[in-house]
């Protein structure tokens, strides 16, 4: 690939340009963000680490979007994080504001290309960036799914003290309180989550996975996490860069699909060249298929801000 700009040089940011360049998964790597000075200092230190991470994928920073002119994939993590107390709906004002200009620009200088959206509320986020840039929404696509479900594997790793390669598992809805862990396909190498644990620890590691996000605001009180979601924002960039059709749980745009229409909510993705190429939907229980209800609704009501 050609060129991925990253917009917003924070943590998530810029520690996905990094994860980028050492992949090599572009060309070029552009890092946007309308402070002076950071975008520019934290690319050239990256570059500089080149020579011993041994990768030719050029950074740059910039201030402009001039730069990011034909661009294939934005990953897009403007706007402020969270902070201790706040709810991911406490951001929703500002980063309207923010993600809405952000995607105008996108739209002018890379009508083509692919947005993979992380600024939270992310649900609501991804919708705002399909309204601002008119894309379809195979190209819109928000990272979550992947975060919570890394978060849910890992616990349950630590819980059973197995190898994380092992743990297949999927976080589906939004990415919020609400998120819904498949139990029901949670297996270890094939073998079902509930054969190693009860119900009662299952029950623990989901409102960990919940509260996974806030867990680390509470732990860094400055801001939020940023190598698991810039981790999770790399893969599908992966994904997309290489064709590889990956299975992945990704906020899509809904028309229908498990009885939802026009919002965006945490679904399995089929991912590749294209962007959103197949939304899979599995056959879900019935508690699943009604938390997968709350969880929409949840989203919906963030939504409502929107039109005030
Ligand atoms: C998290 C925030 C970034 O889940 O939404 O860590």
């Amino acid at each position: 690939m050609n060129k991925i700009s990253v917009v917003g040089a924070g943590h998530v940011g810029a520690t996905c340009a990094q994860r980028l360049a050492e992949k090599e998964l572009a060309r070029e790597i552009i890092l946007i963000d309308i402070v002076e000075g950071i975008p520019q200092g934290k690319a050239l230190d990256q570059w500089e680490s080149a020579p011993v991470e041994g990768f030719d994928s050029k950074i740059i920073g910039t201030n402009s979007y001039q730069a990011a002119t034909d661009s294939e994939i934005f990953i897009v993590t403007a706007g402020i994080a969270r902070k201790p107390g706040m709810s991911r709906d406490d951001l929703l004002k500002t980063n309207t504001d923010i993600v809405q200009s952000v995607s105008k620009e996108i739209a002018r200088v890379a009508p083509k290309s692919i947005i993979i959206m992380v600024s939270n509320p992310l649900d609501v986020m991804s919708y705002v960036a399909m309204q601002a840039t008119g894309f379809p929404r195979e190209r819109i696509i928000g990272m979550a799914g992947i975060l919570d479900t890394a978060r849910y594997r890992s616990f349950i790793a630590l819980e059973l003290d197995v190898s994380i390669e092992d743990i297949q598992a999927l976080v589906l809805g939004g990415h919020g309180d609400t998120m819904v862990p498949l139990v029901s396909t949670t297996n270890i190498s094939g073998i079902p989550l509930n054969h190693f644990i009860d119900q009662d620890r299952i029950d623990a590691l989901i409102e960990r996975t919940r509260k996974g996000g806030a867990e680390i605001v509470s732990h860094l009180k400055t801001g939020s996490a940023y190598y698991a979601p810039s981790a999770a924002a790399v893969q599908m960039a992966e994904a997309i860069v290489k064709d590889k059709k990956r299975i992945l749980p990704c906020a899509a745009y809904l028309q229908g699909e498990f009885g939802h229409n026009g919002i965006f909510l945490g679904v399995p993705c089929k991912l590749g060249v294209s962007g959103i190429q197949e939304i899979v939907e599995v056959d879900l229980t019935e508690s699943e298929r009604n938390e997968l209800a709350k969880s929409a609704e949840a989203v919906r009501s963030s939504m409502k801000f929107l039109s005030n």
